[in-house]
């Protein structure tokens, strides 16, 4: 690897952008060096904060970015005080947006106050054109932006931002339309000692009608199974027992590889790994899900009692429209199956109400859907209109009174069909990954089961990344309150 070599004495115009991630340690070593200069005149080393809006993807390509910010010697703080801020954005619904531009204006005032402070923006609500043009206009304070798709270059555009005296040209602003890269190999710094996130694929093909993420993440390109075995192993290593492969749709992992692979088969080599004590994954679409995956999942040891199965709607024609390729009658004969195979599996949704088009008669539909399966947890959105998408363009968009009446129907019923789901293990034990102390009672630890539902218990915080057996004692909602039987 590059940090064995004699940086100082690398060319950079000789190192081509082929050459990753070797150019990025060589931008890397740069920002070093500057940081130093930083810690010598003001007695002490710059800080940074990452903010994440969205989704498990934006969370991992955090972690990427403080890797980086801490490698060349930055300080991480919580703190939007700091010398370099960075939001990591989410565009998938509008009210998204929304929030950044409210938390951009905040940061103005703060670097009014701290004028050598630097912002930055990445994600998916910078991979649009139209906020790139509002940004340019009315938030010029912005020092650097950069997309997904050229996320691995953060070293060097971090080096721009930083090292180089870019304030006559202003902002920074470096946006891929695609890409079919994927870089190995760049430091990254996880949340959580004991559980990590892996990227095993990038993009979307599906392009569900309502739906953005095709647009600003790409194509689908799934990572070779060495490297992910390989980044696994190195996790496990260092203490990781539990793992959640991410992808936006992981049962087309491997399609497209020089040699395809199933994600099925995947995840019988991850349970291969020794140390290595739970798997978990994230998201299956319906149209995707095979039988191998259920009997991988049924004789695993290891994969977790969870299955994530986004529904969007109970309507077939409202699913026709969302360009979902399922029927409502297709759906609930894979979840029964599913049910069937795997009794003790918890299952969760998405469902978005107000498609446009959608009447109560759909919405009933989609009620229908949530109490015949039975959902874990439902995760209900209002329909957003982004702009591009081929629902934006549909007509009838539901009138904002019509789509709250059906979003309240819908999510009472998921309460209701959630409570009765999640306590039916009450009085039982089950082992649970005891994730952190628990931040409003003292005393009381939080741990995961395998079905992703919550338990907390008395217990000393050394228990911290550590399996135990606990029993369910009272079920207050959607978590348990327990009690612990052994380490
Ligand atoms: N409006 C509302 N919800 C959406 N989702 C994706 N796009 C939209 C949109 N335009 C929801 C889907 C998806 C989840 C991640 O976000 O339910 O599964
Ligand atoms: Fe969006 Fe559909 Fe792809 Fe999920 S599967 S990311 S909802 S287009």
């Amino acid at each position: 690897m590059l940090n064995e070599f004699d940086l100082d004495k690398i060319d950079i115009s000789v190192i081509p952008p082929e050459t990753e991630p070797v150019r990025q340690y060589y931008f890397m070593a740069k920002c070093r060096e500057w940081v130093r200069g930083f810690e010598d005149k003001n007695g002490r080393s710059p800080s940074c904060c990452v903010t994440t809006f969205g989704c498990q993807m934006n969370a991992r390509d955090s972690e990427k970015l403080v890797g980086i910010l801490r490698r060349v010697g930055y300080q991480v703080t919580e703190s939007e005080d700091a010398d370099f801020v960075i939001f990591n954005t989410c565009t998938v619904r509008d009210n998204a947006n929304q929030r950044v531009y409210g938390r951009l204006g905040e940061l103005k005032s703060r670097k009014k106050r701290n004028p050598h402070m630097k912002i930055a923006l990445c994600g998916c609500m910078m991979q649009e054109t139209t906020v790139i043009e509002k940004l340019r206009s009315s938030y010029r304070f912005v020092d650097l932006v950069f997309g997904t798709h050229n996320i691995f270059k953060f070293a060097e555009l971090l080096y721009r931002c930083i090292c180089e005296n870019h304030n006559e040209q202003g902002m920074i602003v470096d946006i891929w339309e695609d890409t079919d890269k994927i870089v190995e190999d760049l430091p990254v710094e996880r949340k959580y000692p004991f559980k990590s996130g892996i990227n095993i694929m990038f993009g979307c093909n599906n392009f569900c009608s309502y739906c953005i993420v095709p647009y600003v993440r790409g194509r689908e390109r799934s990572r070779e199974p060495e490297e992910i075995l390989r980044e696994i192993r190195q996790l496990v290593a260092e203490g990781v027992v539990e793992v959640m492969l991410l992808g936006q749709n992981v049962n087309s992992y491997g399609k497209n590889l020089d040699t395809p692979m199933s994600f099925a088969r995947l995840l019988q080599e991850v349970e291969q790994i020794e140390g290595l004590e739970r798997i978990r994954f994230m998201t299956s679409h319906p149209k995707d899900l095979s039988d191998e995956l259920i009997q991988v999942m049924k004789e695993s040891k290891k994969i977790c009692r969870h299955l994530h199965l986004p529904l969007q709607s109970g309507s077939t024609r409202i699913l026709q429209l969302m360009n979902r390729r399922y029927t409502k009658e297709q759906y609930l004969a894979l979840a029964e199956k599913i049910r069937r195979e795997i009794p003790d599996i918890a299952i969760t949704t998405d469902i978005i109400v107000g498609f446009p088009g959608e009447t109560m008669e759909d919405v009933e539909e989609t009620i229908d859907v949530i109490r015949r399966v039975k959902y874990d947890n439902a995760f209900t959105f209002i329909y957003s209109k982004r702009t591009g998408t081929p629902a934006a363009a549909m007509e009838n968009q539901v009138s904002p009174d019509r789509v709250k009446e059906g979003f309240d129907r819908v999510l009472k019923v998921v309460q209701e069909t959630a409570r009765e789901q999640v306590s039916r293990y009450r009085g039982q034990q089950a082992q649970a990954l005891v994730e952190e102390v628990n931040a409003q009672e003292e005393g009381l630890l939080t741990g995961r089961l395998s079905n992703n539902t919550l338990v907390h218990f008395p217990g000393d915080a050394e228990l911290v990344g550590r399996i135990v057996t606990v029993s369910l004692d009272e079920c207050l909602g959607f978590y348990y309150m327990g009690h612990m039987v052994s380490q």
